[in-house]
């Protein structure tokens, strides 16, 4: 199998002023190249922490994440920033948009970084828009939507520069019947399309997409295929 993601005896602990959380211990797994692997596991064990360590936002407190051949544990921040915008796309669990951006500009936001053209841009964000069915709110900042209305506009940023790997934390926790189906549904098309999907979430339908089940609890990653 060739690995997209591959972690060896990732360690994360955070230290506050008084107390030392371990989250996860010695993790060892691989995701393969244009697999669609979901992350589950109880509030606290540490899904959010693991993505952020796969997408290089944060460093494990020891250990190796290689991604794409490349070891993000080492590598500085500007490398990292790069490597993200045209790598990885990153739905977060609380979306993070810029809030005084519209939503147009959000979803420009990766695609700026990289310097695209001005008029590919704009057709893109109307496309992009259209697939999480928001092209009337381009203009709206992300305080004038709903919790799932920006959840959406944080994956039309994430899609924006077609990455190889998706990430996406719990993307239809806050959502209704019909909106969470429309999120399944792009799911579906990165399957489709063999990209890599990661996807921290307890949902149902999302697991059925799954070619690899991982779960985090008591520090452990246990590999639910086997
Ligand atoms: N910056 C931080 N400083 C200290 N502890 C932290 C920090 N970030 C996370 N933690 C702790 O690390 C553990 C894992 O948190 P994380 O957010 O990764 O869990 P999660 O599995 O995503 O939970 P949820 O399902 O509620 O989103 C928790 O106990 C949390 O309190
Ligand atoms: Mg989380």
């Amino acid at each position: 199998m060739k690995a997209a993601v591959a972690a060896s005896l990732l360690c994360k602990t955070y230290l506050t002023e008084d107390a030392k959380v371990e989250v996860f211990k010695d993790l060892s797994f691989k995701i393969g190249k244009g697999k669609f692997a979901v992350l589950s596991g109880p509030s606290g064990s540490g899904k959010t922490t693991l993505l952020n360590i796969i997408s290089g936002i944060d460093k494990p407190t020891s250990g190796k994440i290689v991604v794409f051949g490349e070891d993000l544990s080492i590598k500085d921040e500007d490398f990292l920033a790069n490597f993200r915008c045209f790598n990885i796309g990153f739905v977060f669990q609380s979306y993070n948009l810029v809030s005084t951006l519209t939503v147009a500009e959000n979803v420009a936001f990766p695609m700026e970084w990289i310097q695209k053209q001005e008029n590919y841009m704009t057709n893109r964000i109307e496309k992009l828009l259209e697939v999480v069915g928001l092209q009337h709110r381009a203009d709206h900042f992300p305080f004038q939507l709903s919790g799932g209305e920006q959840q959406r506009v944080a994956f039309a940023r994430a899609l924006a520069n077609d990455p190889h790997l998706f990430l996406a934390d719990e993307p239809t926790g806050n959502l209704d019947a019909k909106t969470s189906l429309k999120i399944v549904q792009i799911l579906q098309k990165l399957k489709t399309e063999e990209k890599t999907v990661i996807v921290a979430t307890h949902d149902e339908q999302i697991f059925r997409l799954a070619d690899q089940k991982l779960c985090l609890e008591d520090g452990k990653l246990v590999n639910l295929n086997e």
